[in-house]
């Protein structure tokens, strides 16, 4: 088998017996990452990985292992220490802060493990605030439609200091989803969800991946998320390794 790499649309591509079975398409890249905190410790120690698109891939790890850390710097909001994020080719460092906000908006759906929802803004205003800032026009019955789908929209007249932590994280990811980003980061999606939640949390992912072609990044501990992921991960003492 022949392995090419077409530079000009970022795809590897296989050929045997000059047939082209496979055309890959790399969705998102990181080349020997490393990130320290306090200028001594490394959390991330080289970390290169290859993500094709509509993959969903899955990142296992020990509490403080760095998948946060790892899930912040592939949602462009943290800077590596050293190396390089390539998000369909576009070298994230080389990128003007408006052009990486733009990413950010529209590309990138990130579930943060802690949330990150506004606490003054009600629940409805949070899930359409992203909806907003893209100018979509159907910000507002979106926003219904996927709280439903969570089955929260009865709460959506709350503000986020007035629900539960599993609420929350429904919320949450319905933010994350609004915008239909191509990649979703989603960072311990179900830690606060029943078994019933996380597999309607879990659907959901492969629901987007099959009909959108979602490439989908999940930080996670719960057993549950093995049957949903095409490839695994573990990091461990700052390395990542495939499992
Ligand atoms: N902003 C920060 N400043 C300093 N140290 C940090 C910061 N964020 C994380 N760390 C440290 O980096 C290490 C990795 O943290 P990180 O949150 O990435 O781990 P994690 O794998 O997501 O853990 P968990 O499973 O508990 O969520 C930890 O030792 C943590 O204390
Ligand atoms: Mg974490």
């Amino acid at each position: 088998m022949i392995c090419c790499w077409d530079l000009r649309k970022h795809q590897v591509i296989y050929i045997s017996n000059d047939l082209i079975l496979h055309r890959m398409e790399e969705h998102l890249r990181l080349v020997d990452i490393w990130k320290t905190y306090d200028g001594s410790n490394y959390v991330l120690k080289g970390i290169s990985l290859s993500v094709e698109r509509g993959k969903i891939i899955a990142i296992k790890g020990r509490s403080g292992s760095g998948k946060t850390t790892l899930f912040n710097i592939m949602g462009c909001l943290d800077k590596p220490t050293k190396g390089e994020v390539y998000i369909d080719g576009m070298k994230i460092s080389a990128l003007k802060r408006k052009d990486l906000a733009n990413i950010r908006l529209r590309k990138i759906g990130h579930i943060f493990q802690s949330h990150n929802l506004i606490d003054d803004l009600t629940v409805l205003e949070n899930v359409m605030l992203p909806m907003r800032l893209a100018k979509r026009k159907d910000a507002k019955k979106r926003a219904f439609d996927l709280l439903a789908h969570f089955e929260i929209e009865h709460l959506a007249s709350k503000t986020t200091r007035e629900i539960s932590g599993g609420e929350l994280e429904r919320v949450a990811i319905a933010r994350a989803l609004a915008n239909e980003p191509e990649i979703l980061l989603a960072d311990e999606p179900t830690a606060s969800l029943d078994y019933d939640n996380s597999i309607t949390v879990l659907e959901t992912f492969r629901k987007i991946n099959a009909e959108m072609g979602t490439t989908v990044l999940i930080a996670s501990h719960d057993p549950l998320i093995n049957n949903y992921v095409d490839i695994k991960y573990k990091l461990e003492r700052g390395i990542l390794t495939r499992v």
